[in-house]
């Protein structure tokens, strides 16, 4: 993410020594801060994590990683708010992060609250969750138990639920064994194979009436282990 972060920076400082702009932006001026916490909390936490205004989302990066680096190289204020206001109204084309969730004034302030806040905290603090670290598992104690850990631990429980309901993701409940219509228009049934594969390639296919990226921007292609993934189908098969 900090690779990221960078790349914004960059173009964040590009458009502003330039002077043009795209000419959709404009500069973020002013900006109320704590008006920019609350709005921050309310329209952008269920998918962002930072430290200051206590949320947790994991859809889109963690702020303070992200801006971590451009702290600690003494990036001005102004251009990490500039930075901000840019992704509020640009956000990357894939489409997962709205564009225009707050714009003018309420978009300065939430900019200019991100910028005071972001990558200020103990390096420890804006440690994006790793996805390979979690739970080792694997003796004895059966796969489905595995699974059900690392449900939890793997940040699965987020998007998907055990109880019927659509949330983020599809629920787990009476997945195994169904047929499930893909977004290229086929029907698939949820065996092994084709569970296995959408948590191991999440973006290979995709549920029709879901979106393409939601997935794996949080569990990237391969980054569950095979024998994670086998056991997150057991745990997915107890859910009948
Ligand atoms: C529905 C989820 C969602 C919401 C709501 C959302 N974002 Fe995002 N955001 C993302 C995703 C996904 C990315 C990474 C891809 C991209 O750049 O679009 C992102 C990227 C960013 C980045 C760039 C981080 C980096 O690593 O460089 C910033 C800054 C940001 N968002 C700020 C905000 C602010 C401020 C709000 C509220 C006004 C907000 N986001 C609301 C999903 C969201
Ligand atoms: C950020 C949200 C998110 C997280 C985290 C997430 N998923 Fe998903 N998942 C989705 C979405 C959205 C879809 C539907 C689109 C697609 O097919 O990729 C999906 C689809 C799936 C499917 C196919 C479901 C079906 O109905 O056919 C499986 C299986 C799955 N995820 C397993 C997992 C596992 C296991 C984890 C944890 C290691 C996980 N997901 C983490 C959002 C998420």
């Amino acid at each position: 993410m900090r690779f990221l972060a960078a790349g914004l920076l960059l173009l964040g400082v590009a458009t502003l020594s330039a002077g043009c702009g795209t000419g959709q932006t404009g500069i973020a001026k002013g900006g109320d801060v704590s008006q920019g916490k609350t709005l921050f909390v309310s329209k952008c936490g269920s998918c962002h994590r930072l430290a200051d205004a206590g949320t947790s989302g994991t859809i889109g990066p963690d702020l303070d990683g992200a801006f971590a680096g451009a702290k600690e190289q003494h990036f001005r204020q102004s251009t990490i708010k500039q930075v901000v206001y840019d992704q509020i109204y640009h956000p990357a084309p894939a489409g997962l992060m709205p564009p225009k969730i707050v714009t003018g004034a309420d978009a300065a302030s939430v900019a200019a609250y991100v910028a005071s806040v972001a990558g200020t905290g103990a390096a420890s603090q804006g440690a994006p969750p790793t996805v390979t670290a979690a739970a080792s598992g694997g003796g004895g104690g059966g796969q489905a138990a595995t699974g059900a850990k690392l449900y939890q631990s793997l940040g699965c429980a987020s998007c998907h639920t055990l109880t019927g309901a659509k949330s983020i993701g599809p629920t787990y409940k009476g997945l195994y064994g169904s047929k499930v219509q893909l977004s290229n228009g086929q029907t698939v049934t949820a065996n092994d194979a084709y569970l296995l594969e959408s948590i191991l390639d999440p973006d290979k296919q995709i549920v029709k009436g879901f979106k393409k990226g939601i997935m794996s921007a949080t569990i990237a292609p391969g980054s569950v282990s095979a024998a994670k993934a086998k056991a997150l189908v057991a745990f997915i098969k107890s859910k009948k």
